[in-house]
Order: structure tokens, then C-alpha cells, then sequence
């Protein structure tokens, strides 16, 4: 069998859909259910549900042979993985975004993020002083509250930054989903996944 981990959710069905497209669709994947875990013994492939930011440690344990992982994530956590294919979907871009009008006086920064390492060494790149406000989720409201001046976050649409009335400062780094292998289970099982890596790239 080949572990696969897929992100859940949005980006996780298209994913999905790509793999299903290369012949490694899994019938019981479109029951409506809560499981986890979906195998084909037929095409000997088993997917596993994983939180997104999660797909990258279970492929580094073994947990998972391959994994399908934003290239954010990958910066942000750097884990001992192979990086195999740009699946050039679930694209995105990591930015510096503030509330409209907001002035920069040129001083220390309070920057809210889910990427505390990407938003560090950007700023320290820039020689700017900033003080971190690691966040989990619902960053745009952080300068809404006064809770920081800018944040360091996912752009996808543009929709969360237009709605919340805030807008993009700088643009800092292009992401996309990334195929990921295990390193040792590459080793011993590279024929299968690189024939899976040829066809998805045919695809792509
Ligand atoms: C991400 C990101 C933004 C939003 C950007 O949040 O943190 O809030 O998507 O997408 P958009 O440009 O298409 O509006 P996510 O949906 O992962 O939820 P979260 O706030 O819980 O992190």
C-alpha cells in the first residue's frame, strides 16, 4: 500500500480530483461520511484525511509515504522531505497587508501571522524590527483590533482582505501545492511513485 496524505478540505478535493483524473480515484472517497482513511486494495494506494498544516509532518515520520502540502507550509516548517512536483494548483501568495489608510511610521512592526519563520526572516531581510503575534487563524481581524499594525498571511482571492477593509502592502512570496515523498520510503518505493509523479505531471 501507498500512504498518500491529503490536505482536507478545498485545496484536499482538488487533489483529490487530480489523482482521481490519473486513475488513482478511490470509489469509497465520495460516500458522505467522516472517515479518515480511504483505500483501493485494487490500485493499493490508501488516503489519509490530514489537517493542511499537518500533511508535512505525518509524510517526514513515515506516517505517510507521499503528501500533497503548500509550498507556505514547506517555508514555514522546513521538514527532512523530498519535494517532488508543483501541482501548480492551490495557488496563492504569502503578503504584508494593513488596514486602508494605514501609515507606516517606520518603526518597530507588530506583525500578525500563522507563519512566524517566513514573517521573521522576510522583515529581517528588510533590516525591520517587528514583534511577532502568532495567530491560528483569523488574522486580518488582528489590525482591525489594534491587536497589531499589519499582518503576514495567504492571499488566495483577495476576498478576506477586501471584505475586512484592509489591502495588500507587499507581495513576498508565490505558493502552490507541492507533492512530497518520505526520503526513506522513496527509496523503497520509487518505481510506484514516480510513475505516479509522470502521470501527474502529464496532467498538470
Ligand atoms: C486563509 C488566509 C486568509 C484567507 C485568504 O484563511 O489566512 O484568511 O484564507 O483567502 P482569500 O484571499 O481567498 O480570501 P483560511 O480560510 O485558511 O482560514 P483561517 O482564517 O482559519 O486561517
Amino acid at each position: 500500500m501507498l500512504n498518500i496524505a491529503l490536505p482536507k478540505g478545498r485545496l484536499g478535493d482538488k487533489i483529490y480530483s487530480l489523482f482521481s483524473d490519473v486513475g488513482l480515484g478511490c470509489p469509497s472517497m465520495n460516500e458522505d461520511n467522516r472517515k479518515l482513511i480511504f483505500e483501493s486494495s485494487e490500485k493499493e494506494i490508501r488516503y489519509l484525511l490530514v489537517k493542511p498544516s499537518d500533511v508535512a509532518i505525518y509524510v517526514e515520520h513515515g506516517a505517510a509515504d507521499i503528501g500533497v502540502v503548500g509550498r507556505d507550509i514547506l517555508l514555514e516548517t522546513k521538514p527532512d522531505v523530498y519535494e517532488l512536483l508543483d501541482l501548480k494548483i492551490g495557488k496563492c501568495s504569502l503578503a504584508v497587508a494593513a488596514k486602508n489608510g494605514w501609515i507606516d511610521d517606520g518603526g518597530s512592526l507588530r506583525v500578525a501571522t500563522k507563519y512566524p519563520n517566513v514573517a521573521q526572516s522576510y522583515f529581517s531581510s528588510q533590516n525591520r524590527q517587528i514583534e511577532i503575534i502568532k495567530l491560528n487563524g483569523s488574522i486580518e481581524l488582528a489590525p482591525i483590533l489594534g491587536l497589531s499594525d499589519v499582518i503576514f498571511d495567504i492571499v488566495e482571492t483577495g476576498t478576506t482582505l477586501r471584505e475586512n477593509d484592509l489591502s495588500v502592502i507587499t507581495t513576498v512570496i508565490h505558493s502552490s501545492a507541492r507533492l512530497i515523498a518520505n526520503k526513506s520510503r522513496y527509496q523503497f518505493k520509487s518505481a510506484f511513485i514516480d510513475n505516479i509523479c509522470r502521470e501527474l505531471e502529464q496532467r498538470i
